[in-house]
């Protein structure tokens, strides 16, 4: 018996590194899944990998501040595979500024995207996992930067913080329900996000010197984590952060 078989996910974020990653770990574990993205045809082309291993996985472009597009990107997971019992929220975008030259319209974003999209998809998820019954579980994906601050991330760190606590609030109330929600906080991976600035081996250097195991992380080194409270496995796991860094926090 695969670990998460018969179970039905949305992942947000499916075409990036640790959203895409995370879809094929989830469907290589026996769940249907959809796969949302701004990036549509990032989102459908890990779709079609899923297709091409022997998996169930549809695809559709969504922007997570777009609460009508959130709202029927559930309804079309409970359309085509009947229930929702998993949401990863994978959804992020960075930003480098020094404080003090930081634009207002940049702080927005960054807050719209990565604390207000899990807001939005939180919501909706929870709703239909209410409605149906049996509980569920939500993963949203935080960082590092929740627990520490680094220059010039303001917005970033502020956003993760922010979604930290989001996870424990929505735990709380979604407990009576059978709903857990927690949260993976990856440490410096390597995916679209950052590939950019760790082309700098100079900024590379002092990254992985900052990481115990030596090494930058690689989105198929989050999976594990993410089966792990996916799954049943982790009946009894909620408001919990599960860090994943190599060891970044304890340096
Ligand atoms: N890579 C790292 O070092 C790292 C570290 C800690 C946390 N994280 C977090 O992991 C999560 C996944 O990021 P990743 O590293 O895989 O990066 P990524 O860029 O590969 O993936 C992010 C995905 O989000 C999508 N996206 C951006 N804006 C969107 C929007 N408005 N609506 C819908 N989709 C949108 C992008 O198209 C992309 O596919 C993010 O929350 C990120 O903050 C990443």
């Amino acid at each position: 018996m695969r670990r998460i078989e018969g179970k039905v996910a949305l992942v947000a974020g499916a075409g990036g590194g640790i959203g895409g990653a995370g879809a094929l770990g989830l469907a290589r574990e026996g769940a249907a899944v959809v796969c949302a993205d701004i990036d549509n045809a990032a989102a459908a082309a890990t779709a079609a990998q899923i297709r091409a291993a022997g998996g169930r996985a549809t695809a559709l472009g969504l922007d997570v501040r777009d609460r009508p597009a959130i709202d029927s990107a559930v309804a079309s997971a409970v359309r085509e595979f009947a229930r929702l019992d998993v949401l990863l929220e994978s959804v992020g975008v960075s930003q480098t500024a020094p404080f003090l030259d930081l634009d207002p319209g940049e702080w927005e974003r960054v807050i719209a995207v990565n604390l207000t999209g899990m807001f939005h998809l939180g919501q909706a998820a929870a709703r239909q996992m209410v409605r149906q019954g049996g509980g569920g579980s939500i993963i949203n994906i935080t960082s590092q930067l929740a627990e520490v601050a680094r220059p010039e991330r303001s917005a970033y760190v502020a956003s993760k913080g922010g979604g930290r606590s989001l996870t424990h609030a929505m735990a709380l109330e979604l407990a009576p329900h059978g709903v857990r929600v927690n949260a993976i906080a990856p440490g410096p991976t390597l995916t679209g996000l950052t590939r950019a600035s760790y082309a700098d081996p100079e900024r590379r250097r002092a990254t992985v010197a900052q990481i115990p195991l030596g090494r930058l992380g690689e989105p198929e080194d989050i999976v594990g984590a993410l089966l792990f409270l996916a799954s049943d496995e982790s009946r009894w796991v909620t408001g919990s952060t599960v860090t994943v860094d190599g060891g970044y926090l304890v340096l």
